[in-house]
C-alpha cells in the first residue's frame, strides 16, 4: 500500500473512531493513534526529508490537510465530551428542594434542672440574688460554722462522703447540704444578704426517696429587723407560685442545729400534706462563726431539695425515675 492510499484510508475510518469515543479519555487514546506523535502520520511526516522535492511537497500538503482536517473533528468531539461531563456531574450534584427536611430533635432542660431554674426566679423575682459554691467542702463550713456539735450523727462516715485530701483525715468531703455556702457568703459579704444558692449535694443515702447525689436550693436573708413572720409570708409565696395560687402550707416546729426557732414547711398536694422544705430563724451563733453582729442583725434560712420538689409537682414516687436515661421518660415533663 503506497503512502497516499494509506493517508485516504485513515482519512475515511479516523472520523468514525472519534465519533465512538465516548470519554476524554478514549478520545485522547484515538487522537494518539490517528495523529499523535507515535502514529503513521507522524512516522510519514519523519521521512518526508528523504523524498525528492516534488514527492516531499505533494506528501507534505496532504499530510498537513489531513492533520489539520481530523484535529478540528476531534477539538469538536472533545468540546461536546466536555459539555456532557459537566452536565452529569451537575445533575448528580442536583438538590432537590422538594424533599421534606430531616427535622432535628428537640432538646429541653432536664426535669431537675427545670425545678431549679423555677425556683431560682421565683425568689430572684424577690430581689435575690444568685450564688453558688464548692461541691468538695471543709468540714469546717459544713458542720462547725453551721453550729453542727461535733457529736451529731450527720458527721458519721457512714452519712457523710469524706474525701482523702489535704492534710487532717476526715477535713474535706462532699458537701451534703447547700447550708455552708451560708457560712462562706455572709464572710465574704457585708450585709444584708439576700441569696439563694442552687447546687449539688452527696449523702451515703440511696432508696425509692434518696439518691447519693442530689440537688437543694439554699436560701437566706439577713438584715436588720427580720423577723419569723418575713420567713412565713416568704415561704408561703413560694409554695403558692410553685405548687398553684390556693396551695395551703403549715409550719411546723422542728430542729436544725443552725436556726432557731426552726420550722419544717408542709404543703397540701396530691390530696395530703407533704413536707417541702426545713426552715428558721439564723441562730446567733452562725452570725458569730461569720463576724456578724447577733445583737444588731436578724435573718431566716431555709433549704430546699429539688428532686423533692420535682416528685411533688409531678407526682412521681421513685426519685430513680429522675435519673433514668430514658427519654420517653424525661419528655413527659418537658
Ligand atoms: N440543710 C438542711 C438539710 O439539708 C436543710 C435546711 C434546714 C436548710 C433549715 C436551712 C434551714 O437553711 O434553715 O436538711
Amino acid at each position: 500500500m503506497d503512502d497516499v492510499t494509506r493517508l485516504e484510508r485513515l482519512r475515511a475510518e479516523a472520523p468514525e473512531r472519534i465519533a465512538a469515543a465516548s470519554t476524554i479519555e478514549e478520545l485522547e487514546a484515538v487522537e494518539a493513534e490517528t495523529i499523535g506523535r507515535r502514529s503513521p502520520v507522524a512516522e510519514l511526516r519523519r521521512s518526508l526529508g528523504g523524498r525528492p522535492p516534488e514527492e516531499r511537497r505533494e506528501l507534505g500538503r496532504r499530510l498537513n490537510d489531513l492533520v489539520a482536517e481530523l484535529s478540528e473533528i476531534i477539538e469538536r468531539r472533545r468540546d461536546l465530551l466536555e459539555r456532557r461531563a459537566l452536565e452529569a456531574a451537575l445533575a448528580a450534584d442536583a438538590v432537590d428542594v422538594t424533599l421534606p427536611g430531616r427535622i432535628p430533635r428537640r432538646g429541653t432542660s432536664h426535669l431537675i434542672q427545670q425545678v431549679m431554674d423555677e425556683v431560682v426566679d421565683i425568689f430572684v423575682a424577690l430581689g435575690y440574688t444568685v450564688a453558688t459554691g464548692p461541691e468538695a467542702e471543709t468540714e469546717f463550713y459544713n458542720f462547725t460554722a453551721l453550729n453542727i456539735p461535733e457529736t451529731h450523727p450527720a458527721r458519721l462516715t457512714s452519712d457523710t462522703f469524706y474525701l482523702d485530701y489535704g492534710d487532717v483525715p476526715e477535713e474535706i468531703l462532699l458537701r451534703t447540704h447547700t447550708s455552708p455556702m451560708q457560712a462562706r457568703y455572709m464572710e465574704a459579704h457585708a450585709p444584708p444578704v439576700y441569696i439563694v444558692v442552687p447546687g449539688r449535694v452527696f449523702r451515703r443515702d440511696s432508696d425509692a426517696t434518696h439518691t447519693p447525689a442530689f440537688h437543694q436550693i439554699e436560701g437566706l436573708a439577713v438584715d436588720e429587723d427580720i423577723t419569723f413572720a418575713d420567713l412565713k409570708g416568704t415561704l408561703a409565696h413560694f409554695v403558692r407560685e410553685f405548687l398553684g395560687p390556693d396551695t395551703e402550707t403549715k409550719f411546723i416546729p422542728h430542729y436544725f442545729p443552725f436556726t432557731e426557732p426552726s420550722a419544717e414547711v408542709h404543703a397540701y398536694a396530691n390530696g395530703r400534706w407533704l413536707e417541702l422544705l426545713g426552715c428558721g430563724m439564723v441562730d446567733p451563733e452562725v452570725f458569730r462563726h461569720v463576724g456578724y453582729d447577733p445583737q444588731r442583725l436578724t435573718g431566716f434560712a431555709f433549704g430546699v431539695g429539688i428532686e423533692r420538689l420535682a416528685m411533688v409537682r409531678h407526682g412521681i414516687d421513685d426519685i430513680r425515675a429522675l435519673y433514668d436515661p430514658d427519654l420517653r421518660i424525661l419528655e413527659q415533663y418537658r
